[in-house]
């Protein structure tokens, strides 16, 4: 069920001669990370060197993993494009969906009621398709992959960005858009910017208090949530060697929160244990045969200040215990300063709960080092002042440590034991009492701790540590309790110390299942219904975009000019527009109702030019296209920052909107609008953005001749009568020229396969 050791295997047979190359080409010896790019080039035998932090390449990742929120849109876009089966090996995981309260035995099937659609939904796209299908319950996405897919030097893109977990185990993994998803799934080639490279130098040893966490809550106090934007983070040195595969995945997956494209260390013992103690002895053999490719050339480690364009150094054996936030996973506070850093500013003192687990920290080794601190409260006579839940990554995790009797040691503190799932790290935790707002402070072991983001409570103080200091602080309930120093009185009234926890790297009777949760496609899928209800709320099926017309665009209406920051959250907010993200139509309701109209500074209120009044922007968006005509929407600079959410372009082609017209784009989004088959357009001179007037009819001129580099027309017919003419460019290449031609990217793969 898992991965397939031929690909892998042909995967490998590359890495000789084509690093061999890179190396020509590059001309001096390679870190890891470029390896990997290099190998996974969409187009080999290139003799370009390619330019850290300016040329955008195309790659060819071996992997897709979606979770079930973003899986929908990308599965029902996937559809579209006509194809029997993905491209390359795929997989779904149900996890964001599950609402965390009771625990385990009541949530998951109350979620299973809940989402039911949902999950047939994506059950049955993945047994058509040949996707792997892991159901609620089977764990938490990263988790799963790291079990089961993730390989040294893999290259891998996922829907979710912690997909960069799989660093831990030498792959290059990133988390993208379901569009990105989509396109890989049908068979084209995926676009990067080429990464700059941090390096972080590990030596000494772990020990102690101190755990593969606060490697990285270390280096998000050093970088902060910006630092690593655009980069790709490598460990390396002896110290990296000392640490467990899965504590890297814990270093790699946290490095979402400097805004690093990805992290990565090179292969080692570590990850062959873990590959063989996961039952994928073929890969570590096949890892073993090809090693030296799987980590930097020694002289990039030699001389590391020559090859990386920025260097950390870290000292393990000096690393004290960290715990980070509030608010924030950087603002990083030594467990040693924590007591008069956290009086200094007033943040609650009382823990009110623990959580230990979420893809972050799911490990055996996690788990085995927080129950040697849960098993003292028993055997040192001390009460848990603190709630304490678990959300374990994985069935086979879960199910593992409960046959080593950790969950009964667990539960005698009163754990809670929440679903293998995502559950309070993103917000599906239904806290008694968080209605309230009322201050309090929670400590856990996951990545993010932004306001609301566990309990929907803004006043909930979130600090980020290790499962084990989390255990011991939620053992005393109080932020300023320093385990490596302080006592705790017990029910003689003694004065105790916790001893520093200690665990087991892999189990020592091995990882053991009853019933993972996977569910494997059909072999041959074309007789797999898809599910979806035409009544449906949540889910609908989307139909291909209609192909360009031949001719120029005339008689567009001007909907909406929109006055500064425009991102996708103002085209396409989140929150409760969550959960139609399965169905184009309803979350359509939501297009551009953040943005701000230039003409009356109030958001969702524009001119319906068929009938002078002011409305909804959704809703006068649909009034065009009822009548058949075309819409223009204008922006500001860098129009559609923020995340790479597919819906921000869709949205608007859906509603009839034919060009997006901005001073300047963010380019992800630029990128989307062209693969919807939209006209996104900037100004020549920006001073044009003021000709545009709230009742201008719009002409695109120049389409009949489209061409890269040559810039169209755009004629602004105002309602006085008067015109007037301005230039635009675009970034179209030939090949997006055809994409707007066809009617969206998706309808060329559809051609191609002949659907
Ligand atoms: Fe889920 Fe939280 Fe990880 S939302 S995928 S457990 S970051």
């Amino acid at each position: 069920m898992a991965f397939d050791i031929e690909m892998i295997k042909k995967v490998y047979a590359n890495f000789g001669p084509r690093i061999e190359a890179a190396r020509k080409v590059v001309g001096r010896p390679l870190t890891l990370s470029e390896k990997i790019l290099y190998t996974h080039l969409w187009e080999q035998n290139t003799d370009k060197a390619f330019v850290r932090g300016a040329d955008y390449v195309d790659f060819a990742p071996d992997r897709v993993a979606m979770q079930d929120a973003t899986a929908q849109m990308a599965l029902l876009q996937f559809m579209q494009a006509g194809r029997p089966k993905v491209a390359v090996p795929s997989t779904v995981h149900c996890d964001h969906l599950i609402t965390a309260k009771d625990g385990a035995e009541f949530d998951l099937p109350a979620a299973n009621t809940e989402s039911k659609e949902v999950f047939d939904f994506l059950a049955s796209v993945s047994n058509k398709y040949g996707i792997g299908f892991w159901k609620p319950g089977a764990g938490i996405i990263h988790q799963v992959v790291l079990e089961n897919y993730a390989f040294p030097g893999g290259l891998m893109i996922g829907t979710d960005s912690h997909t960069v977990n799989a660093g831990g185990l030498g792959m290059i993994a990133i988390g993208v858009g379901g569009a990105d998803a989509c396109d890989v799934m049908a068979g084209l080639p995926w676009e990067l910017k080429f990464p700059k490279l941090v390096g972080v130098k590990l030596t000494g040893k772990l020990s102690g208090w101190t755990a593969p966490k606060d490697v990285i809550l270390k280096v998000a106090g050093i970088l902060t949530v910006k630092g690593g934007t655009g980069a790709i983070i490598e460990y390396f040195g002896e110290g990296a060697e000392n640490l467990s595969c899965t504590g890297k995945g814990t270093i790699c997956n946290m490095g979402a929160e400097v805004g690093a494209t990805t992290s990565t260390f090179g292969y080692d013992e570590s990850m062959e244990r873990y590959l063989r103690a996961t039952n994928r002895a073929d890969i570590a053999d096949a890892a073993n045969a090809i090693k030296e490719h799987l980590t930097g050339d020694p002289e990039v480690y030699a001389n590391p200040e020559q090859y990386f364009d920025q260097l950390i150094e870290i000292n393990l054996s000096e690393l004290e215990p960290y715990l980070n936030g509030p608010f924030t996973p950087d603002l990083a506070t030594p467990i040693s300063k924590m007591k008069e850093v956290a009086a200094e500013n007033g943040w609650p003192m009382k823990i009110d709960v623990g959580l230990i687990g979420s893809c972050t920290n799911s490990s055996y080794e996690d788990i085995s080092r927080a129950v040697s601190v849960a098993k003292q409260v028993e055997e040192k006579g001390l009460v848990t002042a603190a709630q304490y839940c678990i959300n374990p990554g994985s069935e086979q995790i879960r199910y593992t440590v409960e046959r080593d009797g950790f969950l009964d040691t667990f539960k005698n503190i009163g754990a809670k034991i929440f679903t293998n799932a995502c559950g309070p790290c993103i917000g599906m935790w239904d806290r008694v009492g968080s209605e309230k707002q009322e201050k309090n402070t929670i400590v856990h072991s996951f990545n993010r701790n932004f306001a609301k983001r566990a309990d929907g409570n803004p006043n909930t103080f979130a600090f980020v540590g290790s499962p084990e200091l989390v255990t011991a602080m939620a053992i005393a309930g109080d932020l300023g309790f320093n385990p490596l120093t302080d006592t705790l009185t017990n029910d003689k009234g003694e004065q105790v110390m916790l001893d520093a926890p200690s665990g087991f790297e892999l189990p020592i009777r091995g990882f053991a299942v009853e019933d993972a949760g996977y569910q494997e496609p059909a072999a041959d899928g074309s007789h797999v219904q898809v599910a979806v209800s035409p009544t449906s709320h949540r889910l609908q099926l989307l139909d291909p975009f209609a192909a360009w017309e031949g001719t120029n665009l005339t008689g567009l209406k001007l909907l909406i000019k929109a006055k500064g920051k425009c991102t996708t959250d103002h085209i396409s907010m989140a929150g409760p527009w969550l959960k139609f993200r399965g169905h184009l139509d309803n979350i359509s309701n939501n297009m551009l109702i953040g943005a701000v109209n230039n003409f009356n500074d109030k958001t969702d209120t524009v001119k319906n030019q068929l009938t002078g009044e002011y409305g909804p922007v959704p809703a006068t968006a649909r009034a065009y296209k009822a009548q058949g005509i075309g819409s223009v929407v204008v922006g500001d600079e860098n129009y559609g920052e923020g995340s790479s959410r597919e819906h921000a372009a869709m949205e608007p082609r859906h509603l009839g909107v034919r060009a997006v017209l901005v001073k300047s784009f963010a380019r992800i989004h630029e990128t989307n609008l062209k693969k919807q088959g939209m006209l996104a357009l900037t100004f020549v001179n920006k001073e044009d953005y003021d000709k545009i007037h709230e009742d201008d009819v719009i002409d695109i001129v120049g389409l009949t001749s489209f061409t890269p580099e040559v810039p169209l027309t755009v004629v602004l017919n105002h309602a006085d009568g008067s015109k007037d003419e301005i230039a635009v460019n675009h970034s179209y290449n030939a090949q997006q020229i055809e994409w707007f031609k066809a009617g969206g990217a998706l309808n060329i793969i559809r051609r191609q396969v002949g659907a």
